[in-house]
């Protein structure tokens, strides 16, 4: 592999590392100002560094052309750098319109979280470069501030309207436990989430399926989300309590509905996620899990045949529960499983996936890591 110092002729200062992740529950409430429970997973994207003062931004990706893009931050603005290294463009572009007076740097970008995959590789990549930047440039910001950053850099320079779920994830993430986020106030806890002492795993179910006209569909359901709460006047969909949702749904139009019952049901299964775990029973999950992906599949409709089948498959091969993970329309399925029935259900998926002439699916076991951080 190409090093840092054939690159750019010199060493770098230090290596940082942030991690993907899956959503255990709370899905598509992160904008609508409620509540998520992530994971951060083992796999990151980590970035070699080093500060410039020039005013230059190199980047090298491991995964990329094999080609250094060169860019100069003081030109940096939206619509201006595609493909991936807009991603780190973006974040030194969205530290400067933050006030934090940042300059250049060499990025030697290298990555093991699988792209397109639904399983936050761009937030991974934004979190890295941010938190390289924070220490090269001693800026001594917190992980929270880091992670919005990180998300104001996608809205507003990438393009992609998304919450804060997963820049949270990937900034907050901690070994062993879920992420309890209050997507309103970024309050936030780490709750137990050990299945492994509990006789269980978590299996991540890559489709293979990325749909087209994603990015537009989900700013659709963004903007229904927010015309529905301007209807009921109130700030956002956190707002309306579980006793208030039919009365919610009477003043809303029938498109409006679905969306509204579903962030309403998807904040109380996230409630109802995190006493389970701290009552330590995490294999109470399971229908917790499914009932989302009914939410989703019926109410939000971001699911599609492929993760359906993925969920379903799984099921019918005696998983506790199971469900898209991240924003839909293709991506991860997630499903919650008995160690000693792991092995046979992925087998039941790869085969319902190949009976059905689909691609055959990424397979692996999520655990529960550490968020952001500098490893050297
Ligand atoms: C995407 C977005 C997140 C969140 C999820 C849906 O992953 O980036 O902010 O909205 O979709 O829960």
């Amino acid at each position: 592999m190409t090093t840092f110092h054939e690159l750019f002729g010199h060493a770098p200062t230090g290596e940082w590392a942030a991690p993907g992740r899956v959503n255990l529950i709370g899905e598509h409430t992160d904008y609508n100002l409620g509540f998520v429970l992530p994971i951060a997973l083992p796999q990151t994207v980590r970035a070699r560094a080093r500060r410039r003062d020039d005013g230059r931004l190199r980047l090298y990706s491991a995964q990329g052309d094999g080609r250094v893009a060169e860019l100069a931050v003081a030109d940096l603005a939206p619509g201006t750098v595609a493909g991936w290294a807009g991603y780190p463009a973006a974040v030194v572009w969205a530290l400067r319109q933050a006030g934090h007076p940042v300059g250049g740097a060499d990025l030697l970008l290298d990555s093991d979280v699988p792209t397109g995959a639904g399983l936050s590789s761009s937030a991974a990549l934004e979190c890295a470069v941010a938190s390289a930047y924070n220490d090269l440039y001693g800026l001594g910001l917190a992980a929270q501030d880091l992670a919005v950053v990180a998300q104001q850099a996608e809205n507003r320079f990438v393009g992609v309207p998304c919450g804060v779920m997963d820049q949270m994830a990937s900034m907050c993430g901690r070994a062993g436990t879920a992420l309890h986020l209050d997507a309103r106030d970024l309050s936030i806890r780490h709750v137990p989430f050990d299945l492994a002492s509990a006789g269980l795993r978590l299996l991540v179910i890559d489709t293979r399926t990325r749909h087209d006209l994603a990015d537009g569909a989900y700013a659709a359901l963004r903007a229904g989300c927010e015309r529905a709460a301007a209807l009921l006047d109130l700030p956002a969909l956190r707002d309306v309590p579980p006793s208030g949702l039919d009365p919610a749904l009477g003043r809303l139009p029938a498109e409006l509905r679905p969306l509204v019952r579903h962030v309403v049901t998807e904040n109380e299964r996230v409630r109802r996620a995190v006493a389970l775990l701290d009552a330590g029973d995490p294999a109470g999950l399971g229908p917790v899990l499914t009932a989302g992906h009914a939410s989703l599949r019926d109410d939000y409709r971001v699911s599609c045949p492929e993760t359906d089948l993925a969920v379903e498959a799984a099921l019918s091969a005696g998983a506790l529960g199971a469900r898209m993970t991240g924003g839909g329309f293709g991506g991860s399925a997630i499903a919650l499983v008995a160690v000693g029935a792991a092995d046979e259900t992925a087998a039941a998926v790869a085969a319902a996936f190949r009976r059905a002439g689909y691609p055959e699916p990424g397979l692996v076991h999520a655990i529960a890591s550490a968020g952001a951080r500098r490893v050297s």
